[in-house]
């Protein structure tokens, strides 16, 4: 029996990046092979932050697009949408009574905005809610591992405390704990300033689908070792982006560990270090583009596959809620 993984990739709008990729996307996408693999896209999420009919659309068909065209195999993989499956709002509203206020309070996605100068008053309850949906986005399928973010880790750990919580409640065990699946050296990236995690709101990234010169311009204008004035002097590989960047995309390992002795003997210019990374960028991810724009013209197949993940999401979901009525009670007599 394959292990159960579940992930929901919240339709927040900015545009992939590389950072997102080997983070989360890739090592997902990989899962499929080994693993029995639930991927949602979290469109009941984004409504924290989209208030927009057309903005909405576009993000959540921008997220499945993306996922799609990057590798996500719908023969393999259960790749559906949140709101197609209404259990998910359904178990958010029971699970919401094995959790109290003020462990709520403590999540960070929540002080996160208090501390962007909002106030607590005026945050929105789905917001605040958030952790709650996704325990139930999570607990549905019963997975045993939730490949994520280390930003979701403390979600994962609410989750597990409001199964725990609920197992107690009525000396069962339906709900096995979750385990968080976070890789630890690939959960943050650096951005092309060389300091912070890469992130579309610091403009510090290198995009996957973005027109060729504005990657290439992002590749170009990319931080290397501050140290190094001319090509002459000897340069530092380690923690220098550009050579972190080729670690992850360029498939010509020779050329990499070349230019990363002619980079520490100074006999090699920025220049020419960032056009080899922009041409292993082509060579990666030039079938992923390709791709993507293929699917822009079959929407009717993408509609499809969609279709189908629901129809096998809501059979599990189905079932796992209807055990949960069972257990609380609100299936009883009169059923
Ligand atoms: N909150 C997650 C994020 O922002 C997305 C998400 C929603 C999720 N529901 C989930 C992830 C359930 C894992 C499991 O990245």
């Amino acid at each position: 029996m394959k292990q159960r993984i579940l992930s929901g990739i919240t339709p927040s709008g900015s545009q992939l990046h590389i950072g997102n990729y080997f983070g989360a996307v890739a090592p997902q996408i990989g899962l499929q092979d080994t693993h029995e693999t639930y991927y949602f896209v979290a469109d009941l999420h984004a409504l924290t932050t989209i208030h927009d009919r057309d903005q909405l659309e576009h993000n959540i068909t921008g997220v499945v697009l993306d996922y799609l065209a990057l590798g996500l195999d719908p023969d393999k993989c259960v790749f559906f949408r949140q709101s197609d499956v209404a259990a998910h709002s359904q178990l958010a509203v029971v699970l919401a009574n094995y959790i109290s206020y003020g462990q709520m309070k403590r999540m960070h996605a929540f002080k996160d905005k208090l501390q962007s100068g909002t106030s607590t008053d005026s945050i929105n309850m789905g917001l605040f809610n958030y952790p709650i949906l996704m325990a139930a986005d999570i607990l549905l399928y019963k997975p045993y591992g939730v490949p994520v973010g280390e930003d979701q880790r403390q979600h994962i750990e609410l989750t597990r405390d409001i199964a725990d919580n609920f197992n107690k409640a009525y000396k069962t065990s339906i709900f096995p704990l979750p385990e968080p699946l976070i890789s630890r050296d690939l959960g943050r990236i650096v951005g092309t300033d060389g300091e912070r995690k890469m992130s579309k709101s610091l403009g510090n990234i290198i995009g996957i689908f973005e027109d060729e010169n504005v990657i290439e311009k992002q590749i170009m204008s990319c931080f290397t070792d501050p140290k190094r004035l001319k090509a002459t002097d000897p340069g530092k590989v380690e923690g220098n982006p550009v050579f972190i960047y080729h670690d992850l995309i360029n498939d010509n390992k020779a050329e990499v560990e070349e230019l990363k002795a002619r980079y520490k003997a100074g006999t090699v210019g920025d220049v020419e270090v960032k056009r080899k990374l922009v041409a292993a960028h082509k060579r990666m991810f030039k079938e992923a583009r390709a791709r993507r724009k293929e699917l822009e013209g079959e929407m009717e197949r993408v509609r499809e596959i969609l279709a189908e993940g629901e129809v096998k999401a809501r059979k599990l979901a189905g079932e796992t809620l209807a055990e949960v009525y069972r257990v609380i009670g609100e299936t009883n007599k009169l059923n």
